[in-house]
């Protein structure tokens, strides 16, 4: 999704600027520019459809470009208006002046742009984001308006809908106004110089102290001071407190590997051991989660838990579901961020609503926070990024301490939601009726879990082996049952994402017989989840009815399990675990059998075409 970064200080600008937007890449996006002030008040801007490093190469052929002033810079995924330099930010006012970047979506901007137009704006895009630099152009050149902040607090007052902008004018060479609203923004602060930016990746290189703003702040940047006002309220300045980033550069890069998405694979043994580390009391048979223990008492009282979560994050929590009502006795519920928001959701006080999200931004699922928020819902977040939007409105809940996630693709992070929903099964199964031996139990098994997943990573070769035999087929079925349902969505999920030329679909085994195998031939194979458990004579069924229909099947088994080798034509084996746990390690070799054939078919694993890392938009 769209990336933002701003530098104001003396290193070379455009050189702070592109490593930023490299940094920011992982995000998704499709076009890229920036905007740098030079000495003379003068503004150089340049714009290209396609990855920065095509901007990079144009750039270098231009030679040296001396604009050393303020500067900003833009990653863009298209909402208004096709992939095209024209589209890409940043976009300009009438003179040129004034110069924009922006995360997000303004709702009214037709009705402002009519309005413009007939004062006499031109526009030259089809963006949404070009009204913003024309309205600043309105109030700043209105004499009684002081600085560039004030015209951008006034154009913000006309403006529905999410943003993160930052914004330059030649009339003010060194300074950066950023201002949010619904779409992530940071400013990193630098010795001399400062940042703004949609994420901290984008300024980690330079500094690791960062200030999070908050919806309604504006941020006047200046390389050796900042101030940060309310939005609504001019004169009263915000306080923020500067937080210390702790992650290191190298998680950002891709460590030897091809992909960063088969690094992190390679990472989901360690994403089971940072989420449990420190959390298991086997003495008392319990979870420990630090982040919920001031709410212990609350969480005795629910009777009900609604979880919301969008893409790779929801199917966690389906599996979520499956772990809570067995283990835990508590009745839950899975809805989709985007759907949450447009029901009627039927919430009291003895219901709470936890939040998943690795990124902590997604806007449907935020705005579901907000909803539950509202309706007086005890809300706690599962979350991956540290201060992240969620992280922060939520206030209670626990963070994943999966690393940063680069490729867009949710990997190691789905790995790390599932072990801590498990944890979260035993800590409210605790609660309930759940014995200590079988608390107990569970916590031991995840202990070992990393440990059996290390083994998965060793089929690598065999996966790929197998991606060669199957990566020219157009169409996949994956099926699962109970605890799996959930995986063999995300298998298919997996597979449409990185290797985007062929189809996949998940179904629940079980309703295959209702629709889908009308689809199966000999051209038309099937992944099936068929692991050692309560529904395995089940899913050999399924198999049956596939292979009766010249299906073929690669099956996800047991170790141990010699005989469906019998009537599958593959197996692809994982270790025998508890039940509720084996959705974790069956999702590993469903993620390398996905990207295996995405390399094949020359996919950007990393950056499927039109996805985002996080989905700020509604
Ligand atoms: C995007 C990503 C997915 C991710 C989903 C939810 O669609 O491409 O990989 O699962 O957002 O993201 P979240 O950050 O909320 O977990």
């Amino acid at each position: 999704m769209c990336g933002i970064i701003g530098y104001t200080g003396p290193k070379k600008t455009l050189e702070v600027l592109i490593s930023g937007l490299k940094n920011l890449e992982y995000r998704g996006y499709d076009s890229a520019g920036i905007s740098i002030i030079g000495d003379n008040n003068d503004i150089f801007s340049f714009k290209t459809k396609g990855r920065i490093a095509v901007l990079e190469e144009r750039l270098k052929k231009m030679g040296e470009i001396s604009h050393n002033r303020a500067g900003i810079g833009h990653t863009r995924w298209a909402t208004h208006g096709i992939p095209n330099e024209i589209n890409a930010h940043p976009h300009k006012d009438c003179t040129g002046n004034i110069w924009v970047v922006h995360n997000g979506i303004i709702e009214n901007y037709r009705i402002l742009r009519k309005r413009l137009e007939a004062e006499g704006h031109k526009f030259i895009s089809e963006t949404d984001t070009e009204i913003i630099s024309h309205l600043i152009e309105k109030y700043y050149k209105n004499p009684a308006v002081g600085g560039l902040e004030e015209a951008v607090k006034l154009a913000l007052g006309e403006v529905i809908g999410a943003y993160g902008i930052a914004v330059i004018s030649s009339f003010e060479p060194d300074k950066i106004v950023a201002a949010r609203f619904s779409s992530p923004l940071i400013i990193g602060i630098g010795d001399n110089e400062a940042f703004v930016a949609s994420d901290v990746s984008a300024v980690v290189n330079h500094t690791r102290k960062v200030i999070y703003l908050d919806d309604g702040e504006v941020a006047v940047i200046l390389p050796d001071k900042y101030q940060i006002f309310d939005l609504n309220n001019n004169s009263e300045k915000r306080e923020k407190q500067i937080k210390e980033i702790s992650w290191e550069i190298k998680e950002a890069q891709k460590g030897g590997f091809s992909h960063f998405l088969f690094k992190e694979i390679y990472e989901e043994p360690e994403a089971i051991t940072n989420a449990i580390r420190g959390r298991i009391n086997l003495e008392d048979g319990t979870a420990k989660l630090g982040g919920l223990e001031l709410s212990e008492k609350r969480f005795a009282e629910i009777e009900r838990l609604v979880i919301i979560a969008c893409g790779t994050a929801h199917y966690a929590a389906m599996v979520g579901e499956y772990m809570m009502e067995e283990y835990a006795g508590l009745p839950t519920e899975v809805e989709m961020g985007s759907e949450f928001r447009y029901r009627k959701p039927v919430l009291d006080k003895k219901t709470a609503v936890l939040a998943i999200s690795q990124s902590g931004e997604t806007a449907d699922t935020l705005m579901a926070v907000r909803e539950a928020k509202r309706k007086g819902a005890f809300v706690f977040g599962l979350v991956n990024t540290v201060g992240s939007t969620i992280a922060r409105e939520c206030g209670v809940g626990v963070y994943n301490h999966a690393g940063l996630e680069v490729a867009v693709p949710a990997s190691k992070s789905f790995i790390s939601q599932l072990s801590i929903l498990a944890l979260l099964t035993v800590f409210l199964g605790r609660q309930r009726q759940m014995s200590n031996t079988m608390g107990t139990r569970i916590l031991k098994e995840l202990a070992n879990l990393p440990k059996l997943a290390e083994q998965i990573l060793k089929q690598d070769e065999l996966i790929r082996d197998l991606a060669k035999k199957y990566g020219a087929y157009k169409n996949f079925l994956y099926l699962g049952r109970k605890y799996n349902y959930p995986i063999a969505l995300e298998g298919a999920l997996k597979l449409k994402e990185l290797a985007y030329c062929i189809h996949a679909e998940g179904y629940p085994a079980g309703e295959m017989k209702h629709g889908p195998i009308a689809m199966i031939d000999e051209d038309f194979p099937s992944v099936v989840i068929a692991t050692s458990d309560s529904v395995y004579d089940k899913m050999v069924n399924a198999i049956q009815e596939i292979k009766a229909r010249n299906g073929k099947v690669i099956a996800i088994a047991t170790e141990g399990n010699e005989d469906i080798k019998n009537f599958t034509d593959d197996v692809i084996y994982i270790p025998k675990t508890l039940e509720m746990l084996t959705p974790i390690l069956a999702t590993i070799p469903l993620h390398f059998f996905a990207c295996h054939i995405g390399v094949l078919n020359r996919c950007d694993i990393d950056k499927p075409r039109n996805l985002a890392k996080s989905v700020v938009v509604e």
